[in-house]
């Protein structure tokens, strides 16, 4: 298995992959035009030549970046390739200048166990007003804020 950036051929892979969580609830459905335009933000788990995981960064503000649309093929969950997606993310996040990363998730013990800690949404107005304010869920969301700092001294 490897992590690497996604490419153009990926794109039918990454739109099934991130259609069937999606359809389950599990993720915010993404387009197969807003996964063309933001393909520089994916990266891909690849085992056999097939993409097995996904996930793409969401950038917020130049110091702010979003972990979304992270997903792993269910017959592999269990394996390290979310937290290798996750680990693969945050490095491209740092030497991209982020200081902040963080997700809306459910899963939230498998984030704390790659870094990140429980934080208050409100802390990402950016993303309240950018996406929150347009869920049909947003009285009754059960995303859990989670988030990991990047600049050393403030943890
Ligand atoms: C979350 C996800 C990406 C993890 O991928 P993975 O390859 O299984 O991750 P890893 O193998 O690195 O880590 C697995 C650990 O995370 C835990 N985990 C996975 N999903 C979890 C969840 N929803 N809540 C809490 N913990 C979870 C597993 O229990 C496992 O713990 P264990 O090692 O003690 O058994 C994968 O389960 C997935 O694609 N889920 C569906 C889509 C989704 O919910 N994405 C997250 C949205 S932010």
């Amino acid at each position: 298995m490897r992590i690497r950036a996604a490419r153009p051929e990926d794109l039918p892979a990454l739109f099934a992959l991130v259609d069937r969580y999606a359809r389950r609830g599990l993720l915010l459905p993404r387009s197969a035009e807003e996964i063309v335009a933001t393909l520089a933000d994916w990266v891909v788990a690849e085992a056999d030549g097939r993409v097995v995981g996904c996930g793409s960064l969401v950038w917020m503000s130049p110091a702010l970046v979003e972990i979304r649309s992270l997903a792993v093929e269910e017959s592999l969950q269990g394996n390290g390739v979310g937290g290798a997606l996750v680990q693969a993310l945050v490095a491209r996040a740092r030497s991209a200048g982020a200081r902040t990363v963080f997700a809306l998730t459910r899963a939230v013990a498998f984030f704390e166990r790659q870094g990140f800690r429980v934080t208050d949404r409100e802390r990402f107005p950016e993303k309240v007003w950018r996406d929150c304010v347009r869920c049909p869920l947003r009285d009754r969301c059960d995303e859990v804020a989670v988030a990991m700092r990047l600049d050393a001294e403030a943890a």
